[in-house]
């Protein structure tokens, strides 16, 4: 029930309003921190009009002082099957309660970040949106929904929302321009839309022969970057397609390998092989994507995937296929190459943990990743930015990078305070930047590891490193769980409630919990083993459980890096 673009005027005050700076708060929530960033982004811009900003995550916001918000804007990320970000849970959970307080006097409006290869498309946002709706708020401008290649949208939401709040007459940025925005260190002047040319120094397999896994342990510099990160930080990484996909594509589709083709909104041109090659997503299908593909083709068969009523089999069809899956398929043979690429959306970043302290290791960044390769739908398929890395980027090779901070996963401030860890498969990368960093400074905390994957003998990612520190008391306890070395699967979860007691004794003395790795099975099983702990271990309730972990969350000491 979103209202039509451009409903802004009315909030706009008149030219001869009386110059008071309006108030304005905004709250994020997400995942990554691309929430926090824009935030940071538009408190910048309203500041600089004049308008008086409190900025804050939802994890922080007291939900009682939103009866004294009058201008508020949330920036919001959506999870998984349509979930908000762990940040945001108790606040969306509070809104969305019969405590939430009627809201006439607010003005809001919704930034809703997400991804259209899902389901359930900026979910979170949507939700937001409509619920202040029904407690009594009115939009100051309506929501905009941003694919994974957030800018441009998230630029024209913060251009609307501005110009709605601040007012006409506002004098450049004074002194009352209260700098509630948390400050980050000498920018670089790489980013997202601007990335660094970085060289791969490194790439290695970790995995023994005879493993099933391919997992790739990267060295890259940052040299002359001027690029900072803390451990918990991420790499973004853009990707270039597979070349057999994209010959491939352009031989099915009969186009010219070397014809122009526009690659971006400036009219900026290259040539099909390397726009697709480089620029443009040719591997995940979206929803969006077959909608205006549909109007590419006479066939009617592409139509009736889309009718309403038939979202699973879209899902399903959606699921494991590409592009050149969609031309042959639907008859779209016959599409000029400049009508298709109009279509598609641009190659976005892909996201990995880092796996280095910067002071460890300075100028450099490591990652941890594995190679996805499986077979569906009659094709070997890959994972676009991992079969990348894995097999097309040896040392030497120049590498679009960013950094991504992501302040929801950083080591206690203390250096005193206990942690544990637990990050099955690539899901240990950040642990090994973590336990860098603490040797480096010395920190003196307890630290324990839980660490899983198939077998022992081949799939013992960094297994050498975790002995030295555990050797020189850097890491105090380890955990392994190799799952497909004995007759019954056994998991890091499983591993915790054999040690449970301890787990409770670290608890209560103060240890912070990590969590890193996949997020729909394994995540989820360690949560529920958490609970387990506090109820078996701490004689909880499921209901105290929930609420212990909750709290933890909230202060800081529950953290989770999971996708
Ligand atoms: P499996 O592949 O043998 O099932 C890293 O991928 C490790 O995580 C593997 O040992 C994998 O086991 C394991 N894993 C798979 N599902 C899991 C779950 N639900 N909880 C914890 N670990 C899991």
């Amino acid at each position: 029930a979103g209202s039509a673009a451009g409903s802004a005027p009315s909030a706009v005050p008149a030219a001869d309003a009386p110059a008071v700076a309006p108030e304005v708060t905004v709250l994020f929530g997400s995942q990554t921190g691309n929430s926090q960033g824009l935030a940071k982004k538009v408190t910048k811009k309203l500041e600089e009009r004049g308008c008086q900003v409190t900025i804050a995550s939802m994890k922080d916001f007291k939900p009682n002082n939103l009866k004294k918000v009058h201008n508020l804007l949330i920036i919001v990320s959506t999870h998984g099957d349509g979930e908000p970000p762990d940040n945001a849970v108790t606040f969306y959970e509070f809104l969305h309660s019969k405590r939430a307080p009627q809201l006439e006097e607010l003005r809001y409006s919704v930034l809703a970040l997400g991804d259209t290869s899902y389901e359930f498309f900026c979910q979170t946002g949507k939700d937001f949106d409509k619920r202040l709706e029904d407690l009594g708020g009115k939009r100051l401008v309506s929501r905009a929904d941003c694919d994974v290649d957030f800018e441009e949208t998230a630029g024209e939401w913060m251009n609307q929302v501005v110009n709605a709040l601040s007012q006409a007459s506002a004098a450049p940025a004074t002194a009352t321009a209260v700098a509630n925005a948390v400050t980050g260190g000498t920018e670089s002047e790489y980013s997202r839309s601007n990335p660094f040319q970085a060289e791969v120094l490194d790439n290695l397999n970790l995995n023994g022969r005879g493993s099933d896994r391919e997992t790739r342990h990267i060295e890259i510099s940052l040299e002359g970057s001027n690029l900072q990160y803390e451990p918990g930080d991420s790499l973004g990484v853009y990707p270039e397609n597979h070349p057999r996909l994209v010959d491939k594509l352009i031989e099915t589709m009969g186009w010219k390998a070397d014809e122009p083709v526009p690659v971006n909104k400036n009219g900026d041109q290259r040539p099909l092989r390397e726009a697709l090659l480089r620029h443009y997503e040719i591997t995940v299908l979206t929803k969006p994507l077959l909608e205006q593909a549909a109007k590419l083709t006479s066939s009617k068969k592409l139509q009736e995937l889309l009718e309403a009523g038939r979202e699973q089999d879209l899902k399903s069809y959606i699921h494991d296929r590409d592009l050149l899956d969609l031309v042959q398929e639907f008859a779209l043979k016959g599409a000029s190459a400049a009508e298709f690429v109009a279509i598609l959306r641009k190659l976005p970043a892909r996201l990995y943990s880092i796996s280095s302290s910067p002071k460890a290791t300075p100028n450099e960044v490591h990652l941890t990743v594995r190679a996805v390769r499986y077979e569906a739908h009659g094709r070997e398929r890959y994972g676009v930015c991992s079969v990348h890395l894995a097999e097309r980027t040896e040392s030497g090779t120049a590498l679009p990078v960013f950094i991504q901070h992501n302040p929801n996963f950083k080591l206690p401030a203390s250096a005193d305070a206990p942690i544990i860890m637990i990050g099955p498969g690539t899901g240990v990368a950040p642990f090994r930047a973590f336990l860098a960093e603490r040797e480096e400074t010395g920190a003196e905390g307890k630290s324990w590891l839980f660490f899983g994957d198939q077998h022992f003998s081949t799939d013992f990612l960094y297994q050498t490193e975790w002995q030295r520190w555990l050797k020189d008391g850097v890491l105090t306890r380890m955990d392994v769980a190799f799952s497909r070395d004995t007759d019954k699967k056994v998991y890091v979860q499983h591993r915790m409630m054999e040690k449970s007691r301890e787990f409770y004794q670290w608890l209560q003395e103060g240890a912070y919990v990590y969590i890193c790795g996949d997020e729909k099975k394994m995540a989820h099983d360690v949560h529920a083993a958490l609970a387990a702990i506090l109820e078996q271990e701490g004689g909880m309730s499921a209901a105290q459980a929930a609420e212990y972990l909750s709290r933890m969350q909230q202060d800081n000491r529950y953290q989770r890096d999971v996708y």
